[in-house]
């Protein structure tokens, strides 16, 4: 396992239009991408950058919406009605090695590795066997299309 960079935090939000508003007028963003929806998920995100020093990419906040029909994100906002952190996500190089690595310590993976909202694979693992955080692994973007708008 080589981890790498934190890709970005999950956000769940009842209104991804409100937390845009939250994070441009009160946090200061000044990049935040369009919202799109997840079908394969249920789930509208909408990607915030955070920036850094180098010019590289920084780990973003991900806002999720969930869509009608959407059970595990409407689930989270019954819990928390405002909304609030629902997991972090990693990059690794290779998925399948990282899942192979996960289950080789007993980790619970969440189904199979699929394309995620940077269009690379991606899979969960269960926060009970990761100090209580749901996670989510993310194969390095080969390209970073997604960010260079
Ligand atoms: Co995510």
């Amino acid at each position: 396992m080589k981890l790498g960079r934190l890709n970005h935090i999950g956000v769940a939000t009842p209104s991804i239009a409100d937390s845009v508003a939250f994070y441009r007028d009160v946090m200061g963003a000044t990049r935040i991408h369009e919202p799109f929806d997840l079908p394969s998920q249920g789930v509208k995100v909408c990607f915030v950058d955070t920036p850094t020093d180098s010019g590289m990419n920084g780990t973003q906040v991900e806002l999720i919406e969930p869509l009608p029909g959407n059970t595990s994100i409407a689930g989270f906002l019954e819990k928390n009605p405002q909304g609030g952190q629902h997991h972090m996500c990693f990059e690794v190089p290779d998925i399948h090695d990282a899942k192979a690595w996960f289950e080789s310590q007993g980790k619970r993976v969440l189904g199979e590795p699929r394309i995620g909202a940077h269009g690379t694979p991606i899979f969960f693992v269960h926060p009970r066997d990761m100090g209580g955080i749901l996670t989510e692994i993310m194969e390095t973007p080969k390209e970073n299309a997604h960010w260079s708008n």
